[in-house]
């Protein structure tokens, strides 16, 4: 089992690159099922991805992955396809369902295996399931898996979502552009990476409109030409090195390859606590600050704070002056990483679904476990700013959604190796 091992204090400068965003990748890769042929760019190098190109080959697209240029080329032939999403795929990697939608759309017929819950929460699908059977599909739950189909194929209507789902939006979404007639998406996730998949979507010939929280689909045809797409940053990778910086840049610390506009709500939310930021238009240089003032956050769907941010954020907030709060909102269980923050010294006490974090608070290093992606890396930032030495076990958690963690670090002289 691999281990990374920091070395706290070491302060930050020069310039990290964004990757491409893994929640964006995903559904695209999943929707490309739609298609014939796709080229997708700017695709993150980590876990996740590779096990998503390993579900398309096993439902039966062929595929070319350039790692040195981080692009996929997609190939549909519509030959021999399998419309299986196996549980040894799904289980490690929950957006697997998310080829249901394609599945159903287009080959009428789809089992997937539930993706089960995973350590942040239960991660039901039910609000998946229940749009496609408004959609006209027929669902039935046998031996853990999902047992989908459509004889008649599936059927515009209008859906509108009892709560805000990022996953089940996007797969009624992928679903909805091989349905007859029209459908209406009321109370949608709107997340970027929503956006992104829309964008790709459209250049395949789908006719999408997004008001609000309200996204319209009509009957279009699907291309069969090439569709080219570059796939948007990482938002949630650029505010956790957004916060590395707040913590510990020496003068200044460049992050580009980003566009601000998208992540303004992050943004107010690091000034607000006093982080320095100076925003261009594909940059930010974060400047180290002085003091840091408290703040009450509760994660919300965007355009609220992510709750992919929380961990990150609550590191930040041991270091600001008074006690902050941070709820939350989405997931059930979404504090592991609070344990282990407190054997490095943090002062957190949970309250219900909040964490009340005093400050500032000296952390010293110590031996710890990663218990999900976004935990993982708050761990790490912890580690940076901890005296003397951290060990952080289980890092294949980090490997999921974060790309060349290390290097980007160790190239802003982040003292960090991995055994
Ligand atoms: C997506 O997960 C992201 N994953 C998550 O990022 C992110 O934390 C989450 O959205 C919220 O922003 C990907 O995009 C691959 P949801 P998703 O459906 O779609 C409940 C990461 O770290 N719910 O918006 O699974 C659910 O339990 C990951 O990159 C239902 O009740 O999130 C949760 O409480 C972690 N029924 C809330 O809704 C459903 O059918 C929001 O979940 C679906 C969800």
């Amino acid at each position: 089992m691999q281990k990374l091992i920091i070395k706290g204090k070491k302060k930050l400068s020069g310039k990290i690159s964004i990757s491409g965003s893994k929640n964006a990748t995903l559904p695209i890769l999943a929707a490309s099922i739609l298609a014939t042929n796709v080229k997708v760019k700017n695709i993150p190098l980590v876990k996740d991805i590779f096990t998503m190109i390993e579900l398309l080959k096993f439902i039966g697209l062929k595929t070319k992955l350039n790692k040195k240029k981080n692009f996929i080329e997609i190939y549909n032939k519509d030959k021999n396809i399998n419309t299986l999403a196996p549980y040894k795929l799904v289980k490690t990697m929950r957006a697997g369902v998310l080829v249901l939608g394609s599945l159903l759309g287009k080959y009428k017929k789809a089992k997937v295996s539930l993706p089960g819950g995973c350590a942040i929460g239960t991660r039901p699908v039910d609000l998946h399931l229940f749009a496609l059977k408004k959609l006209g599909a027929k669902i039935k739950i046998k031996d853990g898996y999902i047992l989908a189909e459509a004889k008649n194929g599936l059927k515009g209507t209008k859906i509108k979502f009892p709560s805000i789902s990022v996953g089940a939006t996007e797969n009624a979404l992928i679903a909805a552009v091989n349905a007859r007639g029209t459908t209406i998406l009321k109370n949608c996730a709107i997340e970027p990476e929503i956006k992104d998949l829309i964008s790709f979507l459209e250049k395949m010939g789908a006719k999408i409109s997004l008001i609000g929280r309200t996204i319209l689909i009509k009957e279009s045809k699907i291309k069969t030409s090439k569709i080219n797409h570059e796939v948007i940053f990482d938002r949630i990778e650029l505010g956790t090195y957004m916060i590395a910086g707040a913590l510990l840049a020496k003068k200044n610390l460049i992050i580009d390859k980003i566009d601000t506009k998208i992540i303004k709500s992050e943004i107010n939310i690091l000034k607000k606590i006093g982080v320095k930021i100076t925003q261009k238009k594909k940059s930010v240089i974060i400047k180290k600050c002085k003091r840091l003032k408290k703040i009450n956050i509760i994660t919300k769907p965007f355009p609220g704070f992510p709750t992919d941010l929380q961990a990150q954020l609550m590191v930040l907030l041991t270091q600001a002056d008074g006690i902050s709060k941070i709820k939350e909102d989405i997931f059930e269980n979404r504090f592991m990483h609070v344990p282990e923050l407190k054997r490095m010294g943090a002062h957190i006490i949970i309250k219900d679904k909040t964490a009340l974090i005093k400050g500032p608070t000296k952390l010293t290093g110590a031996e710890v476990m990663a218990t999900d992606l976004r935990a993982s890396v708050s761990l790490v930032l912890a580690g940076m700013i901890a005296e003397n030495r951290t060990i952080i076990n289980r890092i294949y958690h980090l490997d999921r959604g974060y790309e060349f963690l290390e290097s980007k670090l160790k190239n802003c002289k982040a003292q960090i190796k991995r055994v």
